[in-house]
């Protein structure tokens, strides 16, 4: 057991943390008032590899490791948390499933432009009555003709409105429960396929999150992912992974507040000293640093499960660090609110952002309560 980073996972953190001082940071708040999408910064991304960070050169990726990933997204969130998601469910949610279930002329096909960041993924499960449930999925795909046609709406969708290649699941058999989804790609300007309604969220603003609808959206056969059936166990995989990125992304926002929180301790005074001088204050740092360092640990443990590719395993590691790190980011960020005090509640300071970015970590990707479920039944099987 070794708790150092390597020298390419020092590379890998010191690269993205100087990106995300020098080039998300300063515009977060900006960025997250006028909802704007971060274009420039993720075609950035892409040119340093890390819009397909574990995917083989051959298919333009950087080829590094699950722990590599982990550390991208938690330096990005650390300073925008929107772009942390909008890398997190484009490498993990989109890449991921084409990388392992699709066929050779899928991966050269698709793997290469999402990789370098000239398009950008999503991944579409959930729907109007289909969130935590996921096999409850109402949207339809039917064979038509050497064709599929899907019918439905997803909704939630992260990188929905900026997806080149969105990987979307649908009911291709009515009675058959879960084993009636099958996965398929469905690409941008295919006819019937369009961007639904735009989500008004709560937090990460500068991401995007809409509706996909399919109104007989019809495309080629050959953009069945993996086997028809196998629809659900391709999502619960590819979610599996997910997960990592999201608690990376929870520890992300949990570090900038933390950050935050000190310097300002430091300079603030009250009753003739820094407020950092007070007890109070003091036990609330040390409370932030010890959920934070629980909370990476977590992630890079799960993470490093997943670079030994033993599934039966990292599933259940990878639902406790995302229940762990994204409550922690609860705590975290509300303490730190709590030592800003009135000017934690305005819009002047980035705290109350950071709050509203991390409660979403409790969310998507399956919520706390999911996670629980997911962890219990590995622990009682
Ligand atoms: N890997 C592979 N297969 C799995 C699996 C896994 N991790 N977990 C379950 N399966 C298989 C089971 O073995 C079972 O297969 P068999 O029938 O062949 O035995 C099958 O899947 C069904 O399993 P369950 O009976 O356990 O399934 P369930 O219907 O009870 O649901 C669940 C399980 C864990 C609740 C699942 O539905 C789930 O994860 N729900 C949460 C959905 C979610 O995370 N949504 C997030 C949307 S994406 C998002 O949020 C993106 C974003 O914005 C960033």
């Amino acid at each position: 057991m070794d708790f150092k980073l390597s020298e390419e996972h020092q590379m890998i953190k010191d690269m993205c943390r100087k990106f995300a001082d020098q080039v998300l940071k300063p515009k977060a708040t900006e960025y997250n008032k006028q909802h704007k999408f971060p274009a420039k910064a993720i075609q950035q991304l892409g040119e340093m590899g890390i819009m397909g960070v574990v995917y083989p050169e051959e298919y333009n990726g950087a080829g590094m490791d699950y722990i590599s990933y982990a550390i991208a997204v938690e330096e990005l969130s650390r300073g925008g948390a929107s772009t942390g998601v909008t890398v997190s469910a484009h490498n993990s949610l989109c890449l991921s499933p084409i990388y392992y279930f699709g066929t050779e002329e899928q991966k050269k096909k698709y793997l290469p432009k999402l990789c370098s960041g000239e398009h950008i993924g999503c991944f579409g499960i959930t729907e109007p009555g289909a969130g935590s449930d996921a096999s409850g999925t109402a949207t339809r795909a039917e064979r038509k003709n050497g064709k599929w046609v899907l019918n439905g709406t997803k909704s939630f969708i992260t990188n929905g409105g900026v997806a080149s290649v969105a990987v979307v699941m649908a009911k291709t058999s009515k009675d058959a429960g879960h084993k009636g989804l099958s996965m398929f790609i469905v690409e941008k300007g295919t006819p019937g396929f369009s961007v639904g309604k735009i989500e008004d969220k709560m937090g990460i603003l500068s991401s995007s999150t809409t509706e996909l609808v399919f109104e007989d959206c019809e495309i080629p056969e050959e953009n069945l992912l993996g086997k028809e059936g196998q629809g659900f166990k391709i999502a619960m995989h590819t979610l599996d992974g997910g997960r990592v990125g999201i608690a990376a992304q929870a520890v992300g926002i949990s570090q900038a507040a933390m950050e935050e929180a000190i310097a300002y301790a430091k300079i603030r005074k009250q009753f003739d000293k820094s407020i950092s001088e007070f007890q109070a204050i003091q036990w609330m740092i040390a409370d932030m640093a010890t959920d934070i360092e629980a909370a990476r640990l977590l992630t890079y443990q799960a993470a490093d499960m997943m670079n030994s590719g033993d599934r039966q395993k990292y599933s259940k590691y990878c639902a406790i660090a995302k229940l762990f790190a994204s409550e922690a980011s609860h705590r975290v960020t509300h303490k730190a609110l709590q030592i800003f005090g009135g000017y934690g509640y305005t819009t002047e300071y980035p705290m109350e952002r950071y709050c509203r970015d991390a409660r979403i970590t409790e969310i998507y990707e399956g919520t706390s309560e999911i996670m629980r479920l997911v962890i219990s039944a590995n622990m009682l099987k």
